[in-house]
């Protein structure tokens, strides 16, 4: 027993247990998040008599006397000043992390109300953050130093919230203080908590399942096997080849596959039940990567199928080979790329609560509420309305919350057990368990003319799935039309091919399989300019892909492509790295925003005159940090002339918000947003003569089916994505030391609809990608066990970044959604690339696999 003071108030901590806990289960304090409970996130920092401190390492204790303090202990005026300067510096994505930097933030003004820079960067460095790059929430900090200094809070900004005004976005209080719920943070009477027993072999056959001595313990609400699956038992995003839980008889396909699920009243309780359970195994031999996936005797990884082939793309149009054999310079390379974790700050997490009409509702973090209900609801055998889902705060996603982690399993203990349960993975199974960035091993061809002219690109690509299809099939897809890059050429032909392996499941990550593929043909180019005599950007400037041009795919590109303005753009940073002798790199991207070719890609909002007189937005869309939300209000004050005071973001449910599709594909600016602008467009109608109290209880019902042709459509010129968007991205190193000096990013996003956050996107995508060229692993061992923890994933921290400058070129023509394309994924693309030519030009090694070597970033 502790006693101590929390935010001023004395406390009585009676058990001996972590901070963490006791600040979050018994104190209900919110605002001090729980990324990992390792020590290695920040997320939990609080200030004890004064100093930061991880909450997740001190127990009760050791803590008798001491004075703790969380973000909701902030005084009035602290708290206003921390939401007014991270909305202005434009700091906040998916607020996992950001009361953990107001701690640390506060840690170094209280004793350093004027700190540098390197300063601010450094009183952060044990707070990770995976979404802005650190840069805007360092000028939140500064502006926050310069607040307190001047003693007042600055007369508010005349932000209009028009479609390209930098604004606030909505969702910044909530976030600072800690106050805005994600799943974990959903408390109610009688909460139990569930967790999965999981396999101990990746590929293995269960004999059988004991579940006896478990349900036995006291404490423990239920022990659930196979059996107690009422529906369908696999899951899956497209292909439903996931089980929700392995049954006796079957094959385990990875370490994460759930045997039995466990549901217990009370943390204790539950870890100890599930080492009851026992379970009885045949040790098979595992399929550890595509080369064995693919040898003649390979052990299956799905019984009953012919192959561990999960997808194959085959992609030609023009004819590659022979304009290959007729270039003046041709040059082949073989690429590889590794496994990378998404490391989102959120662990995944669900709370399930049954429904008195016998269903459960599902409050979840996820890129789809609508994807979660139809995966539970067939699992469960139950119709819609009986499996009720409703989104909650995301702390961030990057594609590893499409598919179902702890959704499904939650769903099924609450519908059998009838007790409202939280299933939340530890760091550990969060690492193991969600899809990864695919591995991808690549060979490419590019054949160009004397003057660097491309002539042809022909290309092989392979990619390691892993245990399930989860989006390898699309993934493999995107990473092949891509493949021939944002250039102005016909003759290309590439083949792909995904393999099952028992290795954890590889799916959808910021790129989709782009930033495989950009980094081969990218480096590629970069080598040919230098074959041809040019430099890499006059190498892009002579083939970039202008509006009224011809892609590789055959889609001619809209008025709104703006390739060509982003390398203007870049130009007189380039010439000036090169006057200043600096080593610099370049790469460009281009990226689809929305799912396109051929396939249904819905946007569906819902605008709703409330009670309040206020006009509330309806849209399956997940907001996963992204300010989706935000977006749009501004959507709305632009096509229906509204204030933003007069209207309410709703966070996605399944019973009133429209399936808007996943947040998935850089899609949802765009597609939800031409739905809301439509939506719009009935409601000025109505509105005509009228004041928006005159129509309580109406609602206005946008859609847009952003249309697109198949692949491999029989058409001349078939429309493979209804819009792209365009990067140049550049890296300047410092000779001496090899340290990277600055980045550029350089993007066109159509019309910017929040230049702020567009920078934030930029910054935080070409952050992680700079993971991607030089610092973060996944590695995997011989039993297809991940070894990483969050702490030696490699991620940056705030005192590794270097200067960043975010440059947002709006290029309007495209006619939908005021002209916005989506910038989520394109941010992360053209990084990798552009890092490994300023390396070789620093050192003349042509570095084709990643993470690169022989830098001083290199973690052996
Ligand atoms: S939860 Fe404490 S450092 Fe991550
Ligand atoms: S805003 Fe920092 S982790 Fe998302």
């Amino acid at each position: 027993m502790a006693e101590f003071l929390v935010n001023g108030k004395p406390v009585v901590a009676e058990k001996n247990q972590k901070l963490l806990r006791f600040l979050r289960d018994e104190l209900q304090l919110t605002g001090v998040k729980d990324g990992c409970s390792e020590g290695a996130c920040g997320t939990c920092h609080v200030l004890i008599d004064g100093k930061l401190t991880k909450a997740c390492v001190p127990s009760t204790d050791k803590l008798a006397g001491k004075s703790v303090l969380t973000v909701e202990g902030l005084s009035a005026f602290e708290k206003e000043v921390y939401v007014y300067a991270f909305a202005e510096a434009g700091a906040v994505q998916c607020g996992f992390c950001i009361p953990g930097m107001v701690l640390a933030a506060k840690a170094l003004l209280d004793c350093n109300p004027n700190p540098t820079r390197a300063e601010a960067r450094a009183a952060i460095r044990y707070n990770i953050c995976r979404c802005t790059g650190y840069v805007k929430i360092v000028d939140g900090i500064l502006l926050a130093a310069e607040i307190f200094r001047a003693g007042t809070l600055p007369a508010p900004s005349a932000d209009d919230y028009q479609v390209g005004s930098r604004v606030h976005r909505i969702d910044v209080a909530e976030k600072v203080l800690g106050y805005g719920k994600y799943p974990d943070d959903v408390s109610v009477e009688g909460l139990c908590y569930g967790s999965a027993v999981r396999s101990a072999y990746p590929r293995a056959r269960v004999l059988s399942i004991d579940t006896a001595a478990a349900e036995a313990l006291p404490g423990v609400v239920c022990v659930l096997t196979q059996k107690d699956i009422p529906g369908q038992v696999n899951v899956g995003h497209i292909k439903k080849d996931q089980p929700t839980l392995i049954g006796v008889g079957e094959l385990t396909h990875y370490l994460g596959d759930a045997i039995a699920l466990v549901c217990a009243r009370d943390r204790e309780s539950l870890e100890a039940a599930k080492k009851l359970v026992k379970v009885e195994y045949e040790v098979l031999p595992a399929v550890h990567n595509p080369a064995e996936a693919a040898a003649p005797d390979a052990p299956l990884v799905f019984e009953g199928n012919e192959s561990n082939v999960q997808s194959h793309k085959h992609l030609a149009r023009g004819d590659a080979a022979g304009a290959i054999a007729r270039s003046a310079h041709v040059i082949s390379r073989h690429f590889e790329t590794p496994w990378t974790e998404h490391a989102f700050l959120e662990p995944e997490c669900c709370v399930a609560l049954p429904l008195e009409n016998g269903g459960v509702r599902l409050l979840t973090s996820d890129q789809s509420a609508h994807t979660t209900q139809r995966e539970c609801a067939a699992m469960l055998g139950v119709d819609l309305e009986h499996c009720l889902v409703e989104n909650q705060l995301v702390g961030g996603g990057f594609g590893g919350k499409e598919d179902m982690s702890v959704q499904h399993h939650a769903a099924l203990i609450a519908y059998v057990a009838r007790v409202p349960v939280k299933v939340k993975l530890s760091r550990a199974e969060s690492i193991l368990v969600h899809p990864k960035r695919h591995p991808f091993s690549m060979d490419f061809t590019l054949g160009c003319d004397e003057t660097g002219i491309i002539q042809g690109v022909k290309a092989r690509l392979v990619s390691d799935t892993g245990a399930f299809a989860s989006l390898g099939g699309p993934v493999l897809e995107r990473a092949c039309t891509h493949a021939a890059g944002p250039y102005a050429y016909e003759n290309f032909e590439i083949e792909g091919t995904a393999y099952y392996t028992n290795n954890p499941p590889a799916g959808a990550f910021r790129g989709f399989g782009v930033t495989q593929s950009c980094f081969a043909i990218e480096s590629l180019l970069n080598e040919m300019a230098e074959r041809v005599g040019i430099s890499p950007w006059e190498i892009r400037m002579r083939n970039a892909i202008r509006p009224g041009g011809v892609l590789p795919n055959g889609q001619i590109v809209g008025p709104e492509t703006g390739l060509v303005e982003t390398l203007e753009r870049a130009k007189p940073y380039y010439d000036a790295a090169i006057a200043a002798g600096d080593p610099v790199g370049l790469a460009c991207a281009m990226k689809n925003a929305g799912v396109g070719v051929g396939l249904p890609d819905w946007g569906r909002a819902k605008l709703i005159i409330e009670d309040d007189g206020k006009l509330h937005i309806y849209s399956g869309a997940s907001c996963i940090g992204q300010g989706l939300g935000t977006v749009l209000v501004q959507m709305v004050v632009t096509n229906a002339c509204l204030r933003p005071d007069q209207i309410v973001y709703e966070r996605s449910n399944t019973w009133i918000a429209p399936d808007s599709g996943d947040t998935s594909g850089s899609r949802q600016t765009l597609i939800t947003g031409e739905a809301v602008r439509r939506a719009c467009k009935k409601l000025v109608a109505a509105l005509e003569g009228k004041t928006l109290a005159d129509l309580k209880g109406q609602e206005f019902y946008g859609e847009f089916l952003a249309k697109t042709d198949p692949l491999g459509a029989e058409l001349p010129n078939p429309v493979s994505h209804v819009a792209y968007g365009y990067a140049t991205q550049m890296c300047v190193l410092d000779r001496e030391s090899g340290k990277i000096k600055q980045l550029y990013g350089i993007h066109d996003v159509g019309k910017a609809v929040n230049p702020l956050s567009c920078e934030g996107q930029i910054e935080g995508g070409m952050v992680m990608s700079m993971g991607y060229a030089l610092t973060e692993r996944y590695p995997i061992d011989e039993n297809c066990k991940p070894t990483a923890k969050f702490g030696t994933l490699g991620l940056f921290r705030a005192d590794q970044i270097p200067e960043i400058t975010a440059i947002v070129v709006d290029k309007p023509g495209l006619p939908y959604a005021n002209g916005a394309i989506g910038i989520g994924e394109i941010t992360s693309i053209p990084t990798a690339p552009a890092i490994a030519e300023a390396y070789y030009q620093r050192d003349g090694l042509r570095r084709t696999i990643l993470p690169l070597t022989g830098t001083p970033y290199e973690r052996k």
